[in-house]
């Protein structure tokens, strides 16, 4: 080749090198900006779905998605960071309204059919309002966004009377209000109240301000903080080290429209199988076999109604993921078939680390290295960091034919019938590093529809690594069973997590702080999309004393997820052990009226995952105070209570170690004891002590026997018969226990929901959906039970219809199908002093019915 030719090709090749490597760091490692103020508009522009501002060398976006949900861009030098997301769900993340551009002179902006959006041009400030003039979101002066370099924060103005919820599992009370956080998903064993960061990232809360409340959502994977008036008293921030400035407002102003409006940006989290709303029991780690036996056989014998047992690391062989050590499991599949027929489900746990095995004939290892699926160090070579196996290697999930080759490898347990997955120490929790988690630098591959395929640094990808990885599992297990709902748990997760596994508190203490500590945390995992979730019972680090661990058992009965879990070395904590027989029946019972509850259970189940709304929930969530609210405000802060659905309330002692009376704030809504029928009379305002009025309640004496629990009135509740496992049918009728209204408040409604509880056949119309209603008339009441809907089978030909608060027998009962036809049911009544009841038996004929009783 002539000389000039080849300097040609050669300058050439080193342009194209030049121009790619650039192009690739462009993305890789954003280059550094000098510092960007966004003090004042230079320029805007509106455009059809909202507005595009220019301050300096930096452009803002603000557009509408909904009239009620609002994405905010912004790009320091010019251009708007990469429009991807894990979280969002594409067609939330595409959708957009018109909206009705605004300039003022001094201020542009939009409307929508519910918001106003002005941005000031000088000093450049950002407000949110509705129609009505509130305020949801407003810029804090004189702290305009600022970048240094990649990092950026964005200050927004706090109200004192505003509060704020959310941000996942983090430990502490329900209202963030006067804390700071840092997302970066921690390995957490034994966290605490005040640790920070711990498993999951999820950067999303909700503002709370005079019952109005709005949703906040900064979608960057990177290690983003928050704080609440920490540095400024009067405003909250959040920021990113890097990564993109791109949040999502979302307007309520009823915070169960906000909870609403986040499930349909992140997707609802799916029905559970019927069975994870059982008893489970687990142990770090339950081996050999035999010992597996025993644990079932004693649940059984004990008749502790129970589900599930639980697999830890020690059934595998050397701790590897995939496999079963054939001296302690011999007859794994066997058992695990055994166990099935008496009705327990098996649950294994199957953590990200593949042991870094080559040549020895392990399948996960020779797969993932023959299929090029492992995390890479910068130089190429596969990472190891050492976890439970020892040296491991890491699939890389972001890279979606790694994510799908995971899924592939639970292919022979789901031939041999384990039911549910536990993904666990994916942060990912990394052993002997400081870091306690992969290099900053690691390589990632992003391989994914809609986004920019490119390689990313673990920086970028940690905090999703446990997502992706649950995701590929879920998948996974769809495509290998597509029948069966997959049950996957997790340990971290993003934003958007809940759409693939369910999810637990980690690693707890046995002390009654962590008790205590269980019911914000799940409420705030609740409002952030894990609804389905639950804490180690009993407490994973230690053990409980015997009075700790009988109120545990007794509380979590009435959360989403009932798992008794403790960690190695511990006393054994199984309901039968560390307590005197009268603990033994407190834990009993309490498991019992869970079972019992399975109806009501599975109907708020079906609601979560149709509309997002939590399990449990905050009191302010069902009674935010709004004016125009039937009920007046409850205090949003309030975090020893908690609402199971919609009805049931549940109060803890707001200091559970000690002796002391307690009040319980409830709801001037009118309310039911649970457990004795009776009207709670006290309800009523009273005075506090600085002699203002105090929400209305009651005083309530702690003790160990009975744990406060009342139904709101106007409820009705469905129940059924005692089983032992959610594998056998009920025997006997459908109970509805009627709560009728008290006051002013005149609704009185339930419902149920039914379907075969595995399968996706629900999908094809094979559910029973029924709803309930009740009136009170001169002397007595009238429940209308109506005409069910869908094709699936109800259990039960009778119906036992339940009239709390009644202080006397019925004097006449009557009813009628509500088909038209006047024949009359046949019915029996009977009064039952001691729980305040008139108990109606009627014949269910399927076609709905009404029942008069007078007493
Ligand atoms: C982690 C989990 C814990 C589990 C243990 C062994 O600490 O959080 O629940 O028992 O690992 O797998």
């Amino acid at each position: 080749m002539p000389t000039a030719r080849r300097f040609l090709f050669a300058v050439l090749g080193i342009l194209i090198l030049a121009a790619t490597t650039q192009a690739i760091l462009a993305v890789e490692t954003p280059q550094k900006q000098a510092f960007v103020r966004l003090d004042r508009v230079t320029a805007s522009r509106p455009i059809p779905t909202g507005i595009e501002i220019h301050s300096g060398s930096a452009i803002m976006q603000i557009t509408a998605l909904r009239d009620d949900v609002l994405r905010v861009r912004v790009g320091a030098a010019g251009q708007l960071p990469e429009d991807a997301s894990w979280a969002v769900l594409p067609e939330s993340r595409t959708a957009s309204v018109q909206v009705t551009p605004e300039n003022s002179g001094a201020a542009v902006g939009f409307k929508t059919a519910k918001l106003h959006v002005t941005i000031h041009k000088d000093p450049l400030e950002l407000h949110v309002t509705d129609l009505a003039g509130r305020v949801i979101l407003e810029d804090f002066p004189s702290r305009p966004i600022e970048y240094h370099g990649n990092s950026f924060r964005v200050y927004l103005k706090s109200p004192a009377d505003e509060h704020y919820f959310g941000l996942g599992d983090k430990p502490g009370p329900l209202d963030r209000r006067n804390e700071a956080f840092t997302d970066w998903n921690t390995d957490a064993f034994g966290w605490q109240e005040s640790t920070d960061p711990i498993y999951k990232d999820i950067p999303y809360f909700i503002t709370l301000r005079r019952g109005v409340a709005a949703g906040v959502f900064l979608d960057n994977t990177w290690r983003t903080s928050f704080d609440f008036n920490k540095e400024y008293r009067d405003a909250y921030s959040f920021g990113s080290e890097n990564g993109p400035l791109d949040y999502y407002i979302l307007y309520g102003p009823e915070p169960k429209q906000v909870v609403e409006s986040w499930a349909w940006l992140t997707g609802k989290a799916p029905l559970p199988p019927l069975w994870s709303l059982g008893f489970q029991q687990s142990r770090y780690s339950y081996y050999p076999e035999t010992e597996v036996r025993r644990i079932a056989n004693r649940l059984r014998s004990e008749h502790i109604p129970s589900d599930v047992l639980w697999l830890d690391i020690d059934f595998q062989v050397k701790n590897r993921p995939f496999t079963v050590d054939p001296q302690t499991f011999p007859h794994f599949e066997q058992m695990v078939q055994d166990l099935k027929a008496e009705h327990f489900k098996t649950v294994v746990i199957t953590d990200l680390h593949i042991a870094n095995l080559p040549n020895a004939g392990y399948k996960p290892y020779d797969e993932g290295k023959a299929g090029d699926h492992f995390v890479k160090n910068p130089d190429g070579s596969i990472y190891t960091g050492v976890v439970w196996p020892g040296p491991a290697v890491f699939p890389d999930f972001t890279h979606k034919p790694s994510r799908e080759w995971w899924g592939t490898l639970y292919s022979d347990f789901v031939k041999q019938g384990v039911a549910g997955f536990w993904n666990d120490m994916n942060e990912p929790s990394v052993f002997l590093v400081p870091s306690k988690t992969m290099p900053d630098d690691t390589v990632h591959r992003i391989e994914e529809p809609g986004f920019i395929t490119r390689t990313a640094p673990h920086l970028e990808i940690h905090n999703i690594f446990g997502m992706q990885q649950t995701r590929g599992t879920y998948e996974g297990l769809l495509k290998l069973d597509p029948n069966s709902r997959p049950f996957v748990m997790t340990r971290a997760s993003y934003a958007g997590g809940h759409r693939y596994a369910v999810t637990w508190s980690g690693d707890n203490s046995a002390t009654w702080n962590h008790l205590r500590q269980t019911t914000p945390q799940l409420l705030n995992l609740g409002l952030s999309g894990f609804a389905m979730a639950g804490a180690d019972v009993g407490g994973f680090a230690g053990s409980p004393q015997p009075e700790l661990l009988t109120r545990w058992l007794q509380i979590a009965a009435f959360q989403p997820i009932d798992r008794d879990h403790t960690a190695k070395g511990t006393n054994p904590q199984e309901p039968w052990e560390n307590g005197t027989p009268e603990d033994l029946n407190i834990r009993r019972r309490y498991i019992e009226e869970r079972y019992r509850l399975l109806p009501y259970l599975y109907t708020t189940a079906e609601e979560m995952s149709r509309t997002g709304l939590p399990i449990i929930r905050p009191l302010f969530l069902e009674f935010p105070g709004d004016a125009g609210a039937a009920a007046a405000p409850v205090d949003p802060t309030i975090d020893n209570e908690f609402l199971l659905g919609r009805d049931i309330l549940v109060a803890n002692s707001p200091f559970p170690d000690e002796m002391d009376s307690y009040f319980v704030s409830l709801p001037s809504i009118g309310w039911y004891d649970y457990w004795t029928g009776a009207r709670i009379e006290a309800a009523t305002p009273h005075k506090a002590i600085d002699n203002t009025e105090a929400p209305p309640g009651v005083q309530e004496q702690r003790n160990l026997d009975t744990l406060p629990v009342f139904v709101r009135a106007g409820a009705i509740i469905p129940e059924q018969p005692l089983v032992q496992s959610t594998d056998e049918k009920p025997q006997g009728p459908l109970t509805l226990r009627v709560y009728p209204p008290i006051g002013f408040n005149k609704d009185c409604t339930g419902s149920l929901y039914l379907d075969d509880g595995t399968s996706f056949a629900y999908k094809k119309g094979d559910f029973l959906r029924q709803e309930f209603t009740c009136r009170l008339v001169d002397k007595g009441i009238v429940v209308m039970v109506a005409k069910p809907k869908g094709t699936f089978a109800p259990w039960w030909k009778l119906l036992q219809v339940e009239v709390y608060g009644a202080s006397k027998p019925a004097v006449e009962a009557s009813t009628a199908p509500l088909n038209g036809s006047a024949k009359a049911l046949q019915i029996s009544t009977a009064y039952d002093a001691e729980h305040h009841r008139v108990i109606a038996l009627v014949p269910d004929t399927g076609s709905g019915l009404e029942l008069q009783l007078t007493y």
